[in-house]
Formats: structure tokens, sequence, C-alpha cells
């Protein structure tokens, strides 16, 4: 069965093409030029996604040799996301699935992120403690099977991609700031300053990391980094702040993991490609877990992990009327709630 797949939710214009469950092309468009503005824009983003969607398409097509015949599904991130940037790839999305008479199947992000690491000859095995850690997300969810989910925990504040691009931007060393703190944390020493981590009382699968970050502004402050600066100093204030915020999602995922006696562990979306995260949960594979990390193309938004979602989501669906082209009652009405999954 051969997919077609967008991802537009917000500053990635993705296209992928799949043969089930492999991925023949996954073409990913990162638009750096938000750098500029400390942050995504959405409006720009939006029509940046105008501007590519048509001629990734056709690269998509031409790079995996299928032609438009070939297509059995197309499918789209429909929630969560920037609304115009979603609208987008959505309506682009199903206006082919219309023109070709093909089923259009509707995805939810973060489903996406979290089968993410299927991508691979080395899945999971149900159940999994999936752990999402992007710019917009910081989720522990219990994964049973497809599409059985129990969301443990989540950000009571800010994700923790976001904890990254905040303090970069508070350390002027710029955007997106988690690669740039993974890079430059490893010159620096973790244990230069502690910076706290929550617990939340009576939910201890939730995160926050809005603290973590006022008490970066407030160090900052007091050491006068503006005139003290050095890239030894920043070096180590990255590390230290980089060691508590993975420290934390570390933590509260293996406490997961333990209660719930689940050994399989899954971690996915933007700060999976984290060098340091990376480190500490592989370290767990000598104690017996299995730990899956997509690879790096699949960790930042992408439309390969739309298409793979898509296509189990249909081949698993008892009513694949739903999707029909001429259905008006697809769900894919993108809404702003985090918790549809
Ligand atoms: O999954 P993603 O591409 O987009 C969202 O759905 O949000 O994640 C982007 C986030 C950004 O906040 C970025 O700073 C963070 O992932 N990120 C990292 C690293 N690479 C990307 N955070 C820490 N270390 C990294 N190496
Ligand atoms: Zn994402």
């Amino acid at each position: 069965m051969i997919t077609l797949a967008f991802e537009t939710s917000c500053d990635e214009t993705s296209v992928a093409v799949l043969d089930n469950d492999k991925v023949l092309t996954n073409i990913i468009l990162s638009q750096l030029f938000h750098s500029e503005f400390g942050g995504v824009v959405p409006e720009i983003a939006s029509r940046e996604h105008l501007n590519k969607i048509v001629e990734l398409t056709q690269r998509a097509l031409s790079e995996s040799q299928i032609s438009h015949e070939k297509i059995d599904i197309v499918a789209a991130t429909s929630e969560p996301g920037l609304i115009g940037a979603l609208l987008i790839g959505l309506n682009f999305a199903k206006s082919i699935a219309v023109s070709l008479k093909v089923p259009f199947v509707p995805v939810n992000h973060i489903q996406a992120h979290i089968y993410s690491s299927f991508i691979s000859d080395n899945k999971p095995e149900f159940p999994f403690i999936s752990l999402i850690v992007s710019g917009g997300h910081t989720l522990l969810i219990k994964v049973e099977d497809f599409f059985k989910h129990k969301i443990l925990g989540t950000t009571i504040d800010d994700a923790a991609g976001e904890a990254f691009d905040k303090v970069a931007k508070m350390l002027g060393i710029g955007y997106p700031g988690g690669p740039i703190i993974d890079k430059l944390s490893k010159n620096g020493d973790i244990n230069f300053h502690k910076f706290p981590t929550a617990q939340i009382r009576n939910h201890p699968f939730d995160f926050s990391f809005s603290g973590i970050k006022t008490s970066v502004l407030y160090f900052l402050k007091e050491i006068d980094y503006v005139n003290n600066k050095s890239d030894k100093l920043t070096a180590n204030i990255c590390a230290s702040f980089q060691h508590a915020v993975i420290e934390s999602l570390y933590r509260k995922t293996l406490k997961a993991s333990k209660e719930y006696n689940i050994k399989n562990i899954s971690i996915s979306g933007g700060v999976s490609a984290n060098s340091y995260l990376k480190e500490k949960f592989s370290g767990l594979r000598k104690n017996g877990y299995n730990i899956f990390i997509p690879s790096m193309q699949y960790t930042t938004d992408n439309a390969g992990m739309v298409g793979l979602i898509a296509y189990y989501k249909y081949k698993l669906s008892e009513n694949k009327k739903i999707f029909s082209h001429q259905s008006f009652k697809i769900n894919a009405n993108p809404r702003i709630d985090l918790k549809t999954l």
C-alpha cells in the first residue's frame, strides 16, 4: 500500500512516500529563518508551507519513483499545531485525495511522534512507555497497543524543548536552542550549578520546566552574565541546565517504567535528538531495558511518521468508509485540544 503523507503543523514542511510501513522518501524543509525572530512566527510559517508544498510533493514522488496512480491513501497531520500551518497541509492533502479518488487519513501529531520509533526494523513491542519531548509537548504515555494509550503525565507549564529554546535566548546563543545547548554542553561541567527540577505533589509523572527557566534567569543576573560572559561560562551554564532538564525526564520515565513494570521505553520528538539524553537512556540497556529512539530524521517533525501511523490507522480500521474521499464527515478539523490521542 502506497501512502503519500504531509506534515505542516509548525515550522517544518515535510512530504513522505511510504510503501506499507517502509519510508521510501521523507523530505523535510525546516524554516530556519524564524531564528531571526527568536521563535516561530505562525503567519510566516503558513505562507512558507504554501510556497513550498507543491514543489516538495513533486520531489517526493519523483525521488520515490511513484506516480500518482499508485497512491493508495493520502494522510496529513490534522491536530494539534498552528492552525494556519495545519490548514495548508491538511487542505492540500484532502484535495489530492479527492482528485485521485483515494481515502484520506487524518493524523494526530502526538500519535505520529509516539510511533516514529516504528520506522525501523527494531520496533518496540507492546506495551511500552513513550516519552514525547518536543518544542510544543512533553508527555509520558503508557502505550498498550495501537491506539490504546494512557497519558500518565504532561507538562504543567513549558515543554522541554521550549525551555531549551528560551534559555538559549537568555544566553544569546541562537534559535532553536536545543541543538546549540547540546553542542556547547559538551565543553561544560554539569556540576557547575544546580538548577532545580520540580516535583509536582500528587502528580509524580507531570513535568514543570518554567522553574528551571526562571532560576537560570536569576542566576544570570546574580553572576552579571552580560559583563562576565566567556565561552567556558556559557558552556558550564548550558551543561548544568541541560543536566537538570534531562535528569527530570529520565527520572520520571524510569519511575513510570518501574511502576507499570514495562521495560520497553521509546523516546521521540525533537528533544530526543539530544546527545546527553541518548547517553543517559542508553545506559539503561545494560540493566535489561529496551530503549527505542528514532533515527535523526524522524525525531523532529517529519511526514514519514505521519505516513507510518496513517498506514496502521487505515489498515487496522474496521470501518474504512470513514476515510472515503466522498465522505464529508472526515474528522480532520484542526483542534487546539492537546489531549485527543
Ligand atoms: O519535534 P519538534 O521538531 O517540533 C515540535 O513538535 O515542537 O521539536 C523541536 C524542539 C525545539 O524546541 C528544539 O530546540 C528541540 O526540539 N531540539 C533539541 C535538540 N534538537 C532539537 N533539544 C535538545 N537537544 C537537541 N539536540
Ligand atoms: Zn512535533
